[in-house]
């Protein structure tokens, strides 16, 4: 689990005006909110005055409760604004105690929440990642999966070509001709904190894609912690696909799978795109499960130019843990390739 990155908590419908909800990210216990004016928040959800979980208590839009002494604290800033038992002769303050918050972001349909790495904020936060050309839309799919698994083995599905034509075998996907290899040829450089497959023409056999028009093309963006940005224009639409995950703790990952598009003529669609687009990650899942019975610790070989992608994301997160423990900038290992592989 690494931090200083933005991870998805909720999506954006998941929680309304003057609700919470609370999750673990991390192993950190956080309460996300959305107060009367549809501003979103995060806190750590605990209680500073004897650690109650502030999800047992009650939130009325603009403070939260806690449900043990009734201490109240702003939803906006965290700040506390009443411990019911003080006396009025008390010179105790109030406002001398706050909840320990979260930077926290409602962006194209889903709740951010940023988890920092131990040290103080810095100063201007990394931008939340956002899919190209859809500014303010909430995606038309979205859906998340619980892996039994740490965020690194759900995050190489991003990056793995050799798995799809064994995993992702559908009917409605591809058809069953396309289950025989064809070879693939793919440039590839660096990005921030990640690597990009550039853009390139799609290949006959995706049905899906064949929506978007004539002359497909997409590119393909992977960047740490595991945010996978797929954009794919055809001569009528586009679309983009985002694939995160987000560590619950250290053996489980929820990952997030979002689908933008600009056919607003699909919308009738929608029900059973949603399902193909989950049947598409349980099959993901289902990998992830049986892998969770084996060894404790899989062996990770890396054999011919399939394996590159997650072996360049297991050198970006080595080298983003070196700087962090060295206290120096991020530099990225890799530089531009071309990769060719059968899939
Ligand atoms: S533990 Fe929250 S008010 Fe006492
Ligand atoms: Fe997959």
């Amino acid at each position: 689990m690494i931090r200083g990155f933005w991870y998805i908590a909720f999506k954006s419908t998941a929680v309304a005006r003057g609700k919470t909800k609370s999750i673990t990210l991390l192993n950190n216990d956080i309460l996300v909110g959305r107060d009367r004016e549809g501003s979103v928040f995060a806190y750590s959800d605990r209680c500073p005055h004897r650690g109650m979980p502030l999800r047992h208590g009650t939130f009325d839009g603009e403070n939260l409760q806690c449900c043990y002494h009734g201490w109240a604290f702003s939803a906006s800033h965290g700040e506390c604004t009443k411990v019911p038992a003080l006396s009025e002769c008390d010179p105790t303050s109030p406002s001398r105690f706050r909840l320990q918050a979260y930077p926290c972001r409602d962006v194209q349909g889903n709740i951010w929440v940023f988890m920092p790495d131990g040290r103080a904020l810095p100063q201007q936060l990394p931008s939340v990642p956002t899919v190209p050309g859809f500014v303010g839309v909430a995606p038309q799919i979205s859906t998340t999966m619980r892996f039994p698994s740490n965020a690194d083995i759900a995050a190489y599905g991003f990056c793995d070509p050799a798995h799809p034509a064994f995993v992702h075998t559908s009917r409605w996907w591809k058809s069953k001709s396309a289950l025989k290899l064809r070879p693939k040829t793919k440039d590839f450089e660096p990005i921030e904190h990640g690597f990009r497959m550039k853009t390139h023409r799609l290949s006959a056999g995706a049905r899906p894609y064949r929506l978007l028009g004539e002359d497909v093309q997409v590119d393909v963006a992977l960047t740490l912690p595991g945010v996978r940005i797929e954009h794919i224009r055809g001569s009528r639409h586009s679309a983009c696909v985002l694939a995160t995950v987000t560590p619950i703790t250290d053996g489980i990952t929820d990952v997030h799978y979002c689908v933008y598009w600009t056919m607003s003529w699909l919308a009738p669609l929608r029900p059973i795109a949603a399902w193909m687009a989950r049947d598409f990650l349980r099959q993901d899942l289902d990998m992830a499960s049986k892998l969770a019975h084996g060894p404790e610790t899989p062996p990770m070989l890396f054999v011919g130019d399939a394996d590159s992608q997650i072996a360049w994301m297991i050198r970006l997160k080595r080298e983003y843990l070196a700087s962090q423990t060295e206290g120096r900038n991020f530099t990225n290992p890799l530089t531009a390739r071309t990769l060719k592989w059968k899939s």
